[in-house]
């Protein structure tokens, strides 16, 4: 089976022999994937949706993998027992969405190796969230697929070591390494700045200007990233 670019991306993070718990899993599609090639010996597949959990479970049994792919119907890490997976995958979901699942799950946490963890869209609140919960960010990378730069995260257990913000926001392993894709994710987060930017301008209210300066403040430093990004490229 052949996967997408970003599930493709998400299964190179997977440590051969790993347990995986795939939340979300929607067709399985990324399950079926790891148990046939051999990278991983045993996969639960969860989704919250009686839909997309019907598919999946169709499709594990069409391909006669029942034996190695749980499917599970159920609400994030909910239906995951501590422990019994080493590694938890979430993603194709909103960063508040994982971050919710995250919050509501602590025990099944304290028994996770590595989150590999791909959010459609608000990364950078995901970022935050996992720096100060006690979890660090092991490795970073983006993924163009269908036109969109999407990054796919994976945290472990142990203490952030940036303390700037604003580098913490953007990815701060995608800027020490100088992802292949950093100079476009960069663009699109500077012009997704200035929109904002622009409808904070609108405004007279106190709240907005305070906004309006945080932001103003963020633009000029992905502006000095940037910078030295195409520096470094050349
Ligand atoms: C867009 S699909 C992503 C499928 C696959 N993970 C991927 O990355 O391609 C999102 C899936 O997450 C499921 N989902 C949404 N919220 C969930 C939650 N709280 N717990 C488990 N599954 C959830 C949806 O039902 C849907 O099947």
């Amino acid at each position: 089976m052949e996967l997408t670019q970003r599930l493709a991306a998400i299964a190179d993070f997977i440590p051969p022999g790993a347990v995986v718990a795939d939340v979300g899993t929607d067709h399985a599609l990324l399950p079926i994937y790891l148990v046939q090639s051999g990278k991983t010996p045993r996969a639960i597949a969860t989704d919250l949706n009686k839909k997309p959990f019907m598919g999946a479970c169709l499709a594990v049994l069409n391909r006669n993998l029942d034996n190695l792919i749980d499917v599970r119907l159920g609400s994030g890490l909910q239906p995951l027992s501590p422990g019994e997976a080493g590694i938890i995958v979430i993603s194709g979901m909103g960063g508040g969405t994982i971050i919710n699942i995250l919050e509501e799950s602590t025990g099944i946490l304290a028994h996770t190796e590595r989150l590999i963890l791909q959010p459609m869209a608000d990364a950078a609140r995901l970022r935050l969230w996992l720096a100060g919960n006690g979890w660090r960010l092991a490795a970073e990378r983006l993924v163009r697929e269908d036109g969109r730069i999407y990054p796919v995260l994976v945290a472990e257990p142990g203490e952030e070591p940036e303390r700037d913000t604003l580098k913490l926001e953007l990815g701060p392993r995608l800027l020490e390494q100088g992802d292949p894709l950093l100079e476009d994710y960069l663009e699109k987060i500077k012009s997704d700045y200035q929109k904002v930017l622009s409808g904070l301008a609108r405004s007279r209210s106190r709240e907005a200007r305070d906004k309006a300066n945080i932001l103003t403040k963020k633009y000029a430093g992905v502006r000095e990233m940037l910078r030295s990004c195409r520096q470094n490229a050349r």
